[in-house]
């Protein structure tokens, strides 16, 4: 029997050696999953008391300010540490410019506030994008089809400010404008928001695994034309996801991430090699659907895919995941650190 450091040989090397126990699988595993990864995203409705299921997110609900404060608590509980929080807008509020975006009184803005005085330990990250508060669901300010993009830059500037005096603790550019993260930086700097963290949505893909998330925020699935292909990234472009995070890094972004995650966990295991920052994976609204379907079908063990999908973004490279099967798979793997 010889031994070839170089090429390892059967049987010298029998790879299930490592395999043969619990404590030795434990022992060698090379990622791991654990709850301080998560971050929970969570629905905001108007009202007092309102827990409003989501017909297409099984088991998520839209919850109204005193409800997104109880679920705020419960995340800490469970050693959660971060939640996003997304508006449902009232119809009657949207317009073409996404005005209500930058109302101080909105209603994501009045959310903030309450969660940062009643449970200040959570971190809030808040969504930059116009989509929530637009009539026509666009990210961005339209001159007939075309998205304009320094006109949408100067309004996510101005929503941004609004979220950094609410209190919120990472903005999250999710709009997919070009210079959106070095305007919104500048701002802060000369705003005297010198903590303000930048999480980028810097390699978001037009992808059709959102719908649930349009439904959830009330933004109306059918776009029409080229949808939101000219601003998010093309599926099929794997280098161009690279240019967009090194660029957003460039422009001050603390943190960047790859959204939709499961079928671009190439795209972060490229980041990862390219760059030292941070990196996030959104677990999408049509991800959970997909898994939780086939689980309630019993077609799937929900359980095992869930934890099984959330560990491969770790594998992946993945510094954590944004998913809304957060508070389950808390509870399942508790937070033992
Ligand atoms: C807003 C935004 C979207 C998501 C997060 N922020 C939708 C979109 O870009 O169309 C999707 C999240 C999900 O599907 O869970 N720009």
């Amino acid at each position: 029997m010889s031994y070839n450091a170089t090429r390892p040989q059967f049987p010298g090397t029998r790879l299930r050696r490592l395999r043969s126990s619990a404590g030795i699988r434990d022992m060698v595993q090379e990622t791991s999953l654990t709850v301080s990864d998560l971050i929970w995203p969570l629905f905001v409705v108007e009202g007092d008391k309102v827990e409003e299921p989501i017909p297409s997110l099984p088991g998520v609900n839209r919850y109204s300010i005193d409800k997104i404060i109880e679920q705020a608590r419960y995340a800490l509980r469970l050693g959660i540490p971060a939640i996003a929080l997304f508006p449902r807008t009232p119809d009657e509020l949207k317009d073409a410019h996404g005005t209500e975006a930058l109302n101080p009184d909105n209603l994501i803005c009045r959310a903030v506030r309450a969660v940062k005085t009643e449970c200040p330990d959570i971190l809030l990250l808040c969504d930059v994008a116009l989509d929530p508060y637009t009539d026509h669901g666009h990210d961005g300010l339209l001159d007939g089809t075309i998205i304009l993009n320094d006109e949408t830059v100067a309004a996510l500037v101005e929503q941004a400010r609004t979220l950094a005096e609410a209190g919120c603790d990472i903005i999250a550019p999710s709009d997919m404008m070009d210079g959106r993260v070095g305007a919104i930086r500048a701002m802060l700097e000369s705003q005297g928001h010198t903590e303000m963290m930048i999480m980028s949505y810097a390699a978001k893909f037009a992808s059709g695994f959102y719908g649930p998330f349009r439904d959830a925020v009330g933004a109306g699935r059918k776009l029409g034309g080229a949808g939101k292909k000219t601003y998010q990234m093309n599926p099929a472009n794997r280098n161009e996801a690279v240019r967009e995070v090194l660029m957003d890094i460039d422009e001050g972004a603390d943190m960047v991430m790859v959204k939709p995650g499961m079928p671009y966990l190439d795209v972060i295991r490229d980041i990862c090699n390219a760059t030292n920052v941070p990196c996030f994976a959104y677990q999408v609204s049509g991800e959970y659907a997909m898994l939780r379907a086939a689980g309630q079908n019993g077609w799937l063990d929900e359980e095992i895919v869930v934890e099984e999908a959330l560990l491969a973004f770790k594998r992946a490279g993945a510094t954590g995941i944004l998913t809304y099967f957060a508070p389950i798979i808390a509870k399942k793997i508790g937070s033992h650190s």
